[in-house]
């Protein structure tokens, strides 16, 4: 635990985050979770951004190439979709709220990172400033090389799965952490280079403390 926090966003209790550059195995790793979960007969929601609302599948479709608009733009859906996903019906607060753990794939930092990097970081910072903190950021880390050559047998590449971009998001990602880990956020930093159940089983000790 954090002794002095000097961060003065508000921290959702059980509200945990994974993040990491396309192809890091955050997915493997949000669906593992959930089954120690379940088998301890833990409370959980598991989710992911962008999520499945109208909101998310534009995003998807934007990624994908089929809709074209603006970087900004594209922060602004991120956001737009986030702010449905905390605080709308069924959102992460009601989830928490009813005594909940919530895990979910991306949250803001995917937008201080990826977004940060299209459009500067003056614009998602803006747009995702009031979205509350998580409990614990788990942080996937891999070379990108590494998780492109994971993602490159998947089928046609989104807009952001290039070995270049992911590149300087991986390095976006480390300033961010960095500032959040000075302001006293709880992060683990897992080596996605490491076997499946070695990274579970660290993760499983990080939750569960
Ligand atoms: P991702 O979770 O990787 O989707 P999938 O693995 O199901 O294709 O997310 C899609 C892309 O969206 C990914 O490249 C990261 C990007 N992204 C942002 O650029 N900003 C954001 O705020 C979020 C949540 C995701």
């Amino acid at each position: 635990m954090k002794s002095a926090p000097t961060q003065t966003r508000e921290v959702w209790k059980r509200f945990i985050v994974f993040e990491g550059i396309d192809g890091t195995g955050t997915t493997t790793q949000r669906n593992l979770l959930s089954e120690t979960l379940k088998g301890r007969s833990i409370p959980f929601h598991s989710t992911a951004e962008p999520t499945d609302s109208e909101i998310g599948r534009l995003i998807r479709r934007v990624l994908a190439g089929d809709v074209r608009v603006g970087p900004e733009t594209l922060a602004y859906l991120y956001a737009a979709d986030r702010n449905e996903h905390l605080y709308g019906s069924r959102g992460i607060r009601e989830h928490l709220d009813s005594g909940e753990f919530v895990i979910c794939d991306r949250y803001i930092f995917s937008s201080l990172a990826y977004q940060g990097c299209t459009c500067g970081p003056e614009l998602p910072a803006r747009l995702n400033q009031s979205f509350p903190l998580p409990s614990l950021l788990i942080y996937f880390d891999l070379p990108p090389e590494r998780a492109i050559s994971r993602i490159s047998g998947r089928g046609a590449p989104d807009l952001f799965e290039r070995g270049e971009f992911l590149s300087e998001v991986s390095r976006a990602y480390e300033g961010i952490l960095e500032r959040f880990d000075a302001q006293g956020m709880e992060i683990l930093r897992v080596d996605g280079s490491r076997s499946i159940p070695e990274v579970a089983e660290d993760i499983r000790r990080a939750v569960l403390s």
